[in-house]
């Protein structure tokens, strides 16, 4: 029989295995067993209990895995000055939030509304019979889904949320015999995709109850086929918009070869692009997500969620589109982002990740509405720190000058030939090879 690969062993059980167990299956595959161990041990918390906690976030875990933890200080948005924690591996875009976050704190400051929160949920079913009779049924039905999710929504009513609707949709021209009960919620400041997922399965379960039973329906229209029973996380009603605008004047000197009004022109021409291309769009989007997802992460939020949201928002028309906008008018600049944040600041992980939890206190406690705001508005920083640097410099410069500590830390140099590079490329153009030559004539000059 052939030799089988220690990595195409199948493991049956893993889960159910001590840490350390699973650890030693893991340090197996690797040539250098003691060091992989002693690695990946490194990284856990001396503090046994905090290990405890970061443990039981997930299923599997042999170690945790560390991403900087940064602020953006100076954000103004509607008066209020906060610093705003961002969890981001990536070396410029903290840098670059702080930039533009400096700036525009000097011009007014970032205005923000939340539009509404709403979210959804949506039950899908197949059922074959009349829908007059369903449609007939319907405020009844819509009263035992009531009844039934009552002890779920009891207490989010307290605090001023719950089931807002439900709506039956006719799918049929799409898939055959093929319904949704569509459930619109508020979940005051929590993301509540644990809530609606439970009021969800509990809906599913009635209507299939409520068609077995009621009288109206014969035969084969007492029976439901329940596909299944999920939130939507694309949140077109849980909305924010965030904008600035200033004077021409306040343009100049952005770029020594740029009027304020030539920057502004040219700032909206690049927006205006990511408007009509598709692929530009998806990376002035992916700049804006630079600085969504790392406020959403350093808050304990799903940004998973929120991209997805927010990519379907940019493809709203038809056409994947910028999610950022700009209008000039009356020697003005005028420049907004809009996009559907489902957050939350209570439940989930925001309490129970010691960090997130330091992030909202470090926030003032916001509430959901107010945290949209703030992290729509570091989308925007980041968004505009991107546009004013690839309409000028480019973004080589800077960002290469962020990644010089990463080059330097793959040298391995020392910290005094760090203080020397950061001098010398202080006034040149890193690159890798340039990094790496002169690291080596350092060396070689001793
Ligand atoms: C890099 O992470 C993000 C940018 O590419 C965004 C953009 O091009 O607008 C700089």
């Amino acid at each position: 029989m052939p030799h089988r690969r220690k990595r195409d062993l199948i493991i049956k059980g893993f889960s159910k295995l001590l840490k350390e167990d699973k650890l030693k299956i893991v340090a197996d595959l690797m040539d250098n067993q003691l060091e992989t161990i002693e690695l990946l041990k490194s990284f856990w918390y001396a503090d046994t209990e905090k290990q405890k906690i970061f443990d039981e976030f997930s299923e599997n875990t042999i170690t945790n895995f560390y991403i900087p933890y940064g602020i953006a200080p100076n954000v103004v948005v509607n008066n209020r000055t906060y610093l705003v924690p961002m969890v981001i591996e990536e070396s410029s875009v903290v840098a670059a939030a702080s930039s533009s976050a400096r700036f525009w704190s000097e011009h007014g400051g970032f205005h923000a509304e939340v539009k509404d929160t709403i979210k959804i949920g949506q039950v899908h079913f197949q059922w074959e019979g009349d829908k007059a009779k369903l449609t007939s049924v319907f405020d009844e039905l819509k009263q035992r889904f009531r009844e039934n999710t009552n002890t779920i929504t009891a207490n989010m009513e307290k605090r001023g949320g719950g089931i807002l609707d439900f709506e039956l949709m006719d799918m049929r021209d799409k898939l055959e015999n093929y319904y949704q009960i569509k459930i619109t919620f508020e979940t005051m400041d929590s993301m509540g995709a644990n809530f609606i997922n439970s009021c969800l399965e509990e809906t599913a379960k009635t209507l299939q109850e409520f068609v077995s039973f009621h009288p109206v329906f014969e035969g084969k229209e007492k029976e439901v086929v329940i596909i299944m029973a999920i939130l939507s996380n694309y949140t077109p009603d849980c909305l924010v918009k965030v904008w600035v605008e200033c004077p021409f004047k306040d343009l100049e000197g952005i770029d020594s070869s740029l009027t304020g009004e030539q920057f502004a022109r040219k700032f909206e021409t690049a927006v205006k692009i990511a408007e009509i291309d598709t692929f530009r769009a998806t990376t002035h989007n992916k700049g804006i997500f630079n600085g969504i997802d790392a406020v959403a992460i350093a808050t304990g939020n799903d940004f998973r969620a929120i991209e997805a949201a927010g990519h379907t928002y940019a493809s709203r028309t038809g056409h994947y589109q910028s999610l950022s906008h700009v209008e000039i008018k009356n020697g003005k600049f005028k420049y907004w982002i809009e996009l559907p944040l489902a957050l939350g600041t209570v439940g989930g992980l925001t309490s129970l990740h010691p960090l997130a939890k330091h992030s909202l206190e470090m926030l003032g406690k916001p509430s959901a509405k107010e945290l949209m705001m703030i992290t729509a508005a570091l989308g925007m920083a980041n968004n505009f720190a991107a546009i004013r640097s690839l309409v000028t410099k480019g973004i080589q410069q800077g960002h290469m000058k962020m990644h010089l500590m990463n080059i330097l830390n793959h040298f391995k140099a020392t910290e005094k030939e760090k203080d020397k590079a950061v001098v010398y490329f202080s006034s040149h153009k890193v690159s890798f090879a340039e990094v790496g030559e002169f690291v080596k004539n350092l060396r070689l000059s001793r």
